[in-house]
């Protein structure tokens, strides 16, 4: 923080700024400095530097809330395996290192099971599943498997893990990797209680962003960032863009603006 007019903000403070559309639908994402409004941000809890802020980034702060959605929801480690989509991807790698670290057995899905396997299980993951087992049409109700899921994919792979949802489960769902339909039925909600916990991260209320970067502070491990982080520059910005698109990028990238 360079200067603030606000007053609950005071220079040489560190804060973080993910989210209200800033780099969607206000210019300055990428910007070495930037004005904005006092709402949007969050001052960072101790033991998170500048830089791990933007490691954890919009991602990050996503899976937290997942994470959270799913505690709230009574969803605990004793209560069986939760299944997380998209592991590969920013919310995915980090949501199954933040539920590996809160003792809970997560089960990875990914298109790049056998690439990316032993990546995923040093972050935490129990075990790691092909993507074909779920990107598949489901029936109404199949076999129960888990007890909760984080899904970042939205489409089939949702309807296929709310299918497979143990009585009483729940799901903390975030992106579309998938799709944004949601070809399901009535029939896991009606017989089996199964809950559907939408997330954003995005416009998500000041109270629980901040509540979600505490316990980040507290759970993530410094090794996530070793693990799962690279650093790219600016003028790289517009290829790895077309990296992510096509799937060829996991973990977090960084970009170094000065
Ligand atoms: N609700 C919110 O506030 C919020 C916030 C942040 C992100 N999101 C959304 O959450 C999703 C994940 O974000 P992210 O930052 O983790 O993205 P990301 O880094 O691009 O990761 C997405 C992952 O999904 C998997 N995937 C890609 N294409 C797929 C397909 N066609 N079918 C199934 N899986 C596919 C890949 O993992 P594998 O190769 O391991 O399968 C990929 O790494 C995105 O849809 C994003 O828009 C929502």
């Amino acid at each position: 923080m360079i200067s603030s007019s606000d007053n609950r903000f005071k220079e040489g403070q560190h804060v973080v700024l993910t989210g209200w559309g800033v780099g969607e639908t206000h210019w300055g994402g990428l910007s070495e400095k930037a004005c904005v409004k006092a709402d949007w941000l969050v001052p960072l809890p101790e033991g998170i530097s500048a830089q791990q802020s933007m490691m954890i980034g919009t991602a990050g702060l996503t899976a937290m809330l997942c994470v959270q959605a799913l505690q709230e929801a009574g969803i605990k480690p004793e209560d069986g395996e939760i299944v997380v989509t998209g592991a590969s991807g920013g919310v995915g790698s980090v949501a199954i290192t933040l539920l590996a670290q809160l003792g809970y057995q997560a089960v990875a899905v990914s298109g790049r099971a056998s690439e990316n396997g032993e990546w995923l299980k040093s972050l935490g993951a129990s075990r790691v599943i092909d993507r074909d087992e779920l990107n598949q049409p489901a029936k109404p109700l199949e076999k129960q498997l888990w007890a909760g899921a984080i899904d970042t994919t939205g489409s089939t792979m949702l309807a296929k893990v709310l299918s497979q949802i143990s009585y009483g489960g729940a799901v903390a769902a975030c992106g579309l990797a998938c799709g944004f339909d949601l070809p399901t039925t009535v029939m896991p909600f009606i017989l089996r209680g199964v809950r559907l916990l939408g997330v954003d991260s995005v416009y998500a209320p000041i109270e629980k962003r901040q509540r979600a970067w505490k316990q980040i502070g507290e759970v993530l491990p410094e090794s996530f960032y070793r693990q799962s982080c690279k650093e790219i520059a600016l003028e790289d910005v517009p290829a790895a863009a077309s990296d992510i698109v096509d799937g060829n990028v996991s973990g977090r990238l960084v970009v170094k603006v000065q």
